[in-house]
């Protein structure tokens, strides 16, 4: 196994790289790919920067140029479901491009020519990673809750209560909603490269979104990602 972990942004990664033995960084494409031992897993870490461009030129950059087996992504998310709070984790059951609309050409949301809507993460890995950060939320004070479900990424921060009541609407089934999941998911499918994504609830998606997210990137998000990657790496 290569595993390659994939965060839009350096607070939802950090400490990671410390952690790697015989860390070596390589720079392609404006993008620091940095390999090396990860708790006995070989691994490349990288920043995609934000979208779903970024996500997927990340994605495909790691399996073409690096040759990586799985692939992880490791960040936040805004909730779009009441129950799911802020400082939950949410692993991906399958994610969904909701910005995708070439209706009336294809349904609404369905990726053009794929048949899909719902893109679908490697249950066994999804399955680990959720393991892992059960492990982990479960040594935590505030005790957060691990959900699994649907996750939606579009390139839209979303910080509107209407906006995000309107995709719960559109899409019932949805947990949270970022911004490069699912064109991950997209590459790795075409790719056939078993993958997953794990999120940090940092966010309700509506008019105070952008405090909260710049708050809590900064304060819990990088704790989470570490100590879940830790628990899944090690065991
Ligand atoms: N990532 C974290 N919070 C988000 C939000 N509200 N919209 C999109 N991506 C996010």
């Amino acid at each position: 196994m290569r595993l390659g972990i994939i965060s839009a942004l350096a607070e939802e990664q950090e400490g990671l790289i410390d952690a790697m033995q015989g860390a070596v960084t390589l720079t392609h494409g404006m993008r620091d790919y940095t390999t090396g031992k990860l708790w006995n897993i070989d691994t490349v870490a990288v920043l995609s920067r934000i979208g779903k461009v970024a996500g997927a030129m990340t994605a495909a950059t790691l399996v073409e140029k690096f040759g990586v087996t799985h692939i992880v992504f490791t960040g936040v998310a805004g909730s779009a479901d009441f129950a799911v709070r802020v400082g939950d984790v949410v692993v991906a059951e399958a994610l969904v491009q909701h910005d995708m609309d070439a209706s009336p050409l294809f349904p609404r949301f369905e990726v053009p020519l794929t048949g899909l809507t719902r893109l679908p993460t490697d249950l066994d890995l999804s399955r680990q990673l959720a393991a892992a950060a059960r492990r982990y939320l479960d040594e935590e004070q505030s005790r957060p809750q691990l959900h699994r479900g649907t996750i939606g990424s579009g390139d839209q921060f979303i910080n509107d209560s209407v906006r995000i009541a309107a995709l719960k609407d559109a899409l019932p089934d949805l947990l949270a909603v970022e911004m490069e999941g699912a064109a991950v998911a997209q590459v790795c499918f075409e790719l056939n490269i078993p993958f997953a994504v794990i999120r940090t609830i940092s966010d309700n998606a509506n008019e105070e979104a952008a405090t909260d997210f710049m708050h809590f990137v900064k304060t819990v998000a990088s704790r989470y990602a570490f100590g879940i990657l830790r628990e899944f790496c090690a065991t």
